[in-house]
This record gives structure tokens, C-alpha cells and sequence, in this order.
């Protein structure tokens, strides 16, 4: 038998670094997905194949590569520890053939970790015919996550699993948005790899050299992302993108922004979108656009001149998996 799931990657729509402090962040499921196939081997190793390009081999803690030299195992870590987490959980023992096909850039703030993690636990529950539900493969995505981020907020866990658009606050938790249709983005990828955690270390200490301001910018985040909740709900685009333009001024301020990512900001702006910003960690990764569906084609163009742009849609769709 053979169990494949697929999970979306994301994108923070409004909120990120100022939700680490208690702003809420709005988060939605992208149109990319990571594609994971399983089967099972005999004996116990784990063996992991990886469209970038690298494969190796997990037998209990002893790793063996296979394509791509010894630290390919960091990549392949946290996907062994997906496996590993489902069959602990149904208490089963043996050995698997694991494939990942992800659609999602790795390394750039649209949560291809998140979405490889959800992907393979929904495939192993699968392939011994366990059709885990959705809070199942959620919380055994936590551990894989954990590995890759240290601190993870579950953002991108939650949005792979479930799909759709979330409002996202530290203390309150999770709250699903009904967004009627999918919103017309563009994303840029600059390619410039960065870690998460520098960023939000970055932010920590402009923080503590600028308190009074800092404070000042979370009331400001706080009201974007609640105004962004509401056009949402509207569908008013044209109010989300002035939104957007503001929420990437606050990023700007604490300077977590990159010249190239300004860059592609300025050029989608120019070509007609209504809002544009930096998605994620900053610093490099991604930006997002927002426009009107007859402009998304001249926003691709112009974005394409400075960085690899990417055509996506918001979506329902979370974690689906099928065994044959
Ligand atoms: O770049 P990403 O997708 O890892 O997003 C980081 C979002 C931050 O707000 C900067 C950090 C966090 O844990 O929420």
C-alpha cells in the first residue's frame, strides 16, 4: 500500500514580529503545497528522499546519506521525527520509504517546514489506516516544528492542517476567518535565505533601545490587524492594501525590511497593486502583493525584474490524504 497527503504553505498577512509582543497576526493557506508519499520496508530504517536534490537513511539514531553528504541530516531530521511521532503515537514499529515533493520555497517565510511536517504525519497515520483528525495531526506536527524553529508559535502547523485564514493572537490563540474567496496575491521571492529567529532577536533589541516608540507601533499593529479583520470579512480589498502599505511602513521602522525587499515592494506598487509588504521574518525571504485580478498579470512583470515572483491564491484547503 501506498499513503500520500499534501498540506499548504502560507503567508502572514498582517502582524508578524509585533505578534511575538501580543498583536494578533492574520495568516492565510496558500495555493502551494507540500506533497509527501509513503510506503513501507522492511526492517526498521527510515529512509527519506527529498526533492532538493538529497536522501538518507535513519536507523534508530544512526544516519546514513545517501545523496548530498552527512549534513543533509539536519534537513532530513525533522521529517524522521514526523514519521516518528505517528508511530509512537499508534504503537508501531518498522521501516518506511518516505518521499517529499514540496512546492513551497524552502527557507523564505511561507512555511514549507510546517506544511513537509503536516504532510508526513497525515501520510503515515494513512498508511496504516488511520485517518487522524485534524487535531491529531496537528499536535503530532508540534515536535518536527519544534526541531526546525526552537520556539514555534504553531502558526504554521495550525494553517497547513487546517486551511483557510486565521487570526492568530499569543493569548487568545487561534480564530478561523470565513473568507468567502480566495484573495489575489502575488508573491516575490528575493531568494536571500534568512533565519527567522535572527529577525525576531533583531527586533528584541530595537525594542529595548526604543521602548516609548516600540509601544506606540504595537497599538498601530494591533489596529491594522483588527481593520484587516474586518475588510476581510468585506472582501474590501482596496482597504486591505492600504492596510498592508501601513503595516509594511511599521516593518520598515523596525527595520526588519531589505533594500531588495523594498525593491519589489516599490516596483508592485508601481504596477498597479493596491498593497504591498514583507511576509514572514523580513530581512530577505518574501514580500506580498495584493491586486485587482486584471492587475495581477502587470504586477508579475514588473516584480519579475527584481525578484522570482509567485503566483498564488489564498485557500480553503488544508491537509488531505489518500492511500491506494
Ligand atoms: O518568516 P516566518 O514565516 O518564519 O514568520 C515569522 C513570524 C514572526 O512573527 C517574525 C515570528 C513568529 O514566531 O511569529
Amino acid at each position: 500500500m501506498i499513503a500520500v497527503a499534501s498540506a499548504p504553505g502560507k503567508v502572514i498577512l498582517f502582524g508578524e514580529h509585533f505578534v511575538v509582543y501580543g498583536a494578533p497576526a492574520i495568516v492565510t493557506a496558500i495555493d502551494r503545497r507540500a506533497k509527501v508519499t509513503v510506503e513501507r520496508r522492511d526492517g526498521n530504517a527510515i529512509k527519506i528522499v527529498s526533492d532538493l536534490g538529497i536522501a538518507g537513511s535513519f536507523d534508530d539514531e544512526r544516519y546514513k546519506s545517501i545523496i548530498g553528504g552527512p549534513r543533509t541530516r539536519e534537513k532530513l531530521e525533522p521529517i524522521r521525527i514526523a514519521a516518528r511521532e505517528v508511530l509512537e503515537d499508534l504503537g508501531i514499529g518498522g521501516g518506511l520509504d518516505i518521499l517529499v515533493r514540496s512546492g513551497i520555497p524552502a527557507a523564505v517565510g511561507l512555511g514549507s517546514s510546517g506544511a513537509i511536517a503536516v504532510a508526513t504525519v497525515a501520510a503515515v497515520g494513512r498508511l496504516f489506516g488511520r485517518k487522524l483528525s485534524r487535531e491529531d495531526i496537528f499536535r503530532l506536527s508540534y515536535e518536527p516544528e519544534k526541531f526546525v524553529h526552537k520556539y514555534p508559535s504553531g502558526i504554521d502547523q495550525t494553517i497547513s492542517t487546517y486551511g483557510g485564514a486565521i487570526r492568530y493572537e499569543r493569548d487568545k490563540g487561534t480564530k478561523p476567518l470565513r473568507v468567502k474567496r480566495p484573495l489575489p496575491i502575488v508573491i516575490g521571492n528575493t531568494g536571500i535565505l534568512r533565519r527567522t529567529g535572527d529577525l525576531v532577536a533583531r527586533v528584541k533589541r530595537w525594542k529595548g533601545e526604543n521602548q516609548e516608540h516600540f509601544d506606540q507601533l504595537m497599538k498601530e499593529a494591533q489596529r491594522i490587524s483588527e481593520l484587516a479583520v474586518e475588510a476581510l470579512m468585506r472582501e474590501d480589498l482596496l482597504e486591505l492594501g492600504l492596510l498592508m502599505n501601513e503595516n509594511q511602513r511599521l516593518l520598515d521602522t523596525i527595520e526588519v525590511s531589505h533594500p531588495m525587499l523594498d525593491k519589489a515592494i516599490e516596483a508592485a506598487r508601481k504596477a498597479g497593486a493596491l498593497g504591498a509588504k514583507l511576509t514572514g521574518g523580513g530581512g530577505g525571504g518574501c514580500m506580498i502583493a495584493l491586486a485587482p485580478l486584471d492587475k495581477i498579470e502587470a504586477v508579475v512583470r514588473s516584480l519579475e525584474k527584481v525578484v522570482e515572483p509567485i503566483a498564488a491564491k489564498t485557500t480553503k484547503k488544508g491537509v488531505i490524504s489518500l492511500s491506494f
